[in-house]
């Protein structure tokens, strides 16, 4: 009976929860936004740990979580294996940039990826790119103040900073060289997926990471008998900002075409 515990910097886990909510309709979710303390992107490793155990031993303590998502790659790859070490009991799902996926989809082999500096610079990417070592080549992009500007709902400066990204990334197209698929190493960024494909095209896919966390979650859960098979709430889905309310509650009118009610919350490092 217990909720799901799912956290981002700020908005970007509801494209993260959109997918949750369609693989695991039963089940009740707790977000946290840390909007308060956004953006995660270009701060240090040792800032956005201390908020990941901030958050999480907040979901444990007030909401018994049965598991937990963190919603933002940012998050993960500086947090996620100490956060699996001190909460060894509790199942922590992650997310990384759809890599794997963009190797798979692509026929030229070249692959733009857009995520924060944190992600890119973290030791967790370096992995990943090694293990895709000769698959493709990755046009990365640090995209500084994107999630910032996506955050505060600021269309503006969204759509000057995606065009400023993707001009530096080089061209988009089908012919050899040329990027073919873009991947949105940053859950925020899904949510200029309209801008994007403007920019650079309607016929670059767009590859996000929430679906295989979704689906990741659910996998987890039936191993551990803990799925719900029925709705057993009648408040299947709660929602705390560590920032203000109505930039989380416009966010999910917007996002997840909800109405909702949005607590404001203290989590002190
Ligand atoms: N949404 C986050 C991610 O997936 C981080 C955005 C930020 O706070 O910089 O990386």
């Amino acid at each position: 009976m217990c909720p799901i515990g799912v956290f981002d910097s700020g908005v970007g886990g509801l494209s993260v929860l959109r997918a949750l909510l369609q693989e695991l309709p039963h089940e009740q979710f707790v977000y946290v936004a840390d909007s308060g303390y956004a953006p995660y992107g270009e701060r240090n490793d040792d800032f956005v740990l201390q908020r990941s155990h901030a958050i999480a031993d907040w979901l444990i303590a007030q909401h018994h979580i049965k598991a937990l998502v963190v919603a933002c790659n940012t998050a993960t790859a500086a947090a996620i294996r100490v956060l699996r070490t001190t909460c060894p009991e509790l199942p922590i799902i992650g997310i990384e940039p759809a890599l794997k996926p963009a190797a798979h989809v692509s026929k030229t082999g070249v692959i733009g990826v857009m995520a924060t500096r944190g992600t890119l610079n973290s030791e967790k990417f370096r992995n990943l790119l090694e293990s895709l070592h000769g698959r493709a080549t990755f046009v990365l992009q640090p995209c500084d103040g994107l999630a910032d500007a996506i955050e505060r709902a600021d269309a503006i400066e969204t759509e000057a900073l995606c065009a400023q990204y993707t001009r530096a990334m080089g061209q988009f197209g089908s012919k050899d060289g040329e990027m073919d698929t873009l991947v949105l190493g940053c859950t925020h960024y899904p949510f200029s997926a309209k801008v994007l494909a403007d920019q650079i095209g309607p016929n670059i896919p767009l590859l996000e990471g929430g679906l295989p966390v979704a689906r990741q979650t659910r996998r987890l859960l039936a191993e551990q008998h803990a799925l719900l098979e029925e709705m057993t709430t009648n408040q299947p889905l709660l929602f705390y900002t560590t920032g203000h309310p109505d930039a989380l509650k416009e966010a999910v009118q917007r996002w997840l075409h909800l109405e909702t009610d949005v607590a404001s919350v203290q989590m002190n490092q």
